[in-house]
């Protein structure tokens, strides 16, 4: 069958690589793709939301499914543009559609559905520019640190986690009554802190059955020790320590399961991924935030760590039948290491010759931010490269991956060689 990846990122990198090596796919394409995934199968140059410019390709190129990396497609309704067009409505799209992708959409409607399904969460309210006072008022009695949240997607800056009650109040008032964050901030969801060590579970749903991916744990701050500014994310491992059985058990219990039937009695037909960013407070999971797709630069790692046929667990999703489908997980720790543009996450330096990836020894360069200029390839994004290997012990692999990520050389190029230090 031939296949379609929509995206350009480390995430869609490590999809590519995955997908290419099942016996299911014939022709892989991937949309639009960085100068990587070339590696993996064809590039087409479209935009992820050029929903227009998808369709004329999948039908140009005889394309039987589409794999969808990012949320703003989802969020913006590509499946809901295939299921209503004659051509395609039988094409299968794995990510949700616009109603379920909501739960990374609107972090009003996740809060909702969480309350609504008894998923354990932070407590919380929301506000509007009509309500801004009671917002106030509210933030006066509410502890701190308070975490406020746009409603909408806002490019992963929508997040503000406030020490004081006055920065807070400044910035719900900034939010609501001067939209700092555009229309994604005319609601605001204004939260309790939660404390403890944040944890990515991904699970594979078709709408009825749900399979468990590899777990892992990120790192957002750019500097060493988990300081300085917020990223994309630096690097990943999986698996982490202490998502052992039992607290796994848990996971699934008070939020797997309630999220997967909460769908359901919700009339929601969910075929996709659902990332579960979790606070671990002493042992007890708290859902922080849903997303409707994978994780990145985690998916790099849980790839790594999936040996079973990456193709049919996305036929299962696709086709309804997951559960017949087995997953087969490697016991073996998998570390990314991301590789960045001088200034990242201000604002950064690109086109940079990158060089020295022949040198890398035992882990897979996925490429993020990088694009070709005649022979060199260069970099064209602030993530740059995600260094990914597995080895038998997390001391190994994330020794490896930063070794290798220091074989590799560009103008300006910072990575963080303390990643998983905290879990060692
Ligand atoms: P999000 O954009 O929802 O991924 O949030 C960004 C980051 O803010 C999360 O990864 C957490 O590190 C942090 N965060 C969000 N909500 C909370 C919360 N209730 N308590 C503590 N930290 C939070
Ligand atoms: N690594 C976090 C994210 O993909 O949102």
């Amino acid at each position: 069958m031939n296949i379609l990846i929509l995206g350009s990122g480390g995430r869609e990198s490590a999809f590519a690589w995955k997908v290419a090596q099942s016996a299911h796919c014939d022709k892989l394409f991937i949309a639009p793709g960085n100068a990587g995934t070339t590696q993996y199968g064809t590039n087409v140059n479209i935009k992820v939301t050029d929903f227009e410019g998808i369709k004329a390709l999948v039908l140009k190129e005889d394309i039987n499914l589409v794999l969808v990396g990012p949320e703003e497609p989802l969020v913006k309704g590509v499946h809901d543009f295939f299921l209503a067009d004659e051509q395609l409505k039988n094409i299968p799209v794995v990510g949700p559609q616009q109603e379920g992708a909501q739960l990374e959409g609107s972090k009003d409607f996740s809060k909702q559905f969480m309350e609504r399904h008894n998923i354990p969460t932070a407590a919380y309210r929301t506000f509007t520019k009509d309500t801004l006072q009671d917002g106030l008022t509210y933030l006066a009695t509410a502890g701190l640190p308070v975490v406020l949240k746009a409603d909408g997607l806002a490019a992963g800056k929508g997040v503000l986690i406030c020490l004081s009650l006055e920065e807070a109040q400044t910035e719900l008032t900034a939010m609501l009554a001067d939209a700092k964050f555009g229309e994604a901030s005319s609601r605001v969801v204004v939260e309790q802190f939660l404390t403890g060590i944040e944890l990515s579970v991904f699970v594979m749903t078709d709408g009825n059955s749900y399979k468990i991916l590899p777990e892992a744990k990120d790192y957002k701050r750019i500097g060493e020790g988990d300081t300085g500014l917020n990223t994309g994310g630096m690097g990943s491992i999986s698996p982490v320590p202490f998502a052992d059985a039992a607290y796994m058990k848990k996971v699934e219990e008070r939020v797997i399961i309630p999220t997967i039937e909460g769908l359901k009695k919700d009339g929601i037909l969910y075929k996709g991924f659902i990332f579960i960013g979790l606070m671990n407070s002493n042992g007890e999971p708290w859902v922080i935030e849903y997303n409707c797709r994978m994780g990145d630069p985690e998916t790099e790692s849980v790839m790594r760590r999936i040996d079973s046929d990456f193709v049919d667990l996305l036929l299962g999703v696709a086709e309804g039948n997951l559960n017949e489908k087995e997953i087969i997980i490697s016991p073996k720790t998998a570390a990314t290491v991301v590789m960045v543009a001088g200034g990242y996450p201000g604002e950064y330096l690109k086109n940079k010759v990158i060089t020295g990836t022949e040198n890398v020894r035992d882990s897979i360069v996925f490429h993020a931010g990088t694009s070709m200029d005649g022979n060199d390839v260069i970099t064209t994004g602030g993530r740059v490269l995600a260094i990914t290997t597995v080895q038998d012990d997390m001391f190994s692999a994330l020794q490896q991956a930063t070794a290798d990520a220091s074989r590799i050389y560009y103008d300006g190029m910072y990575f963080r060689k303390d990643i998983g230090f905290d879990l060692l």
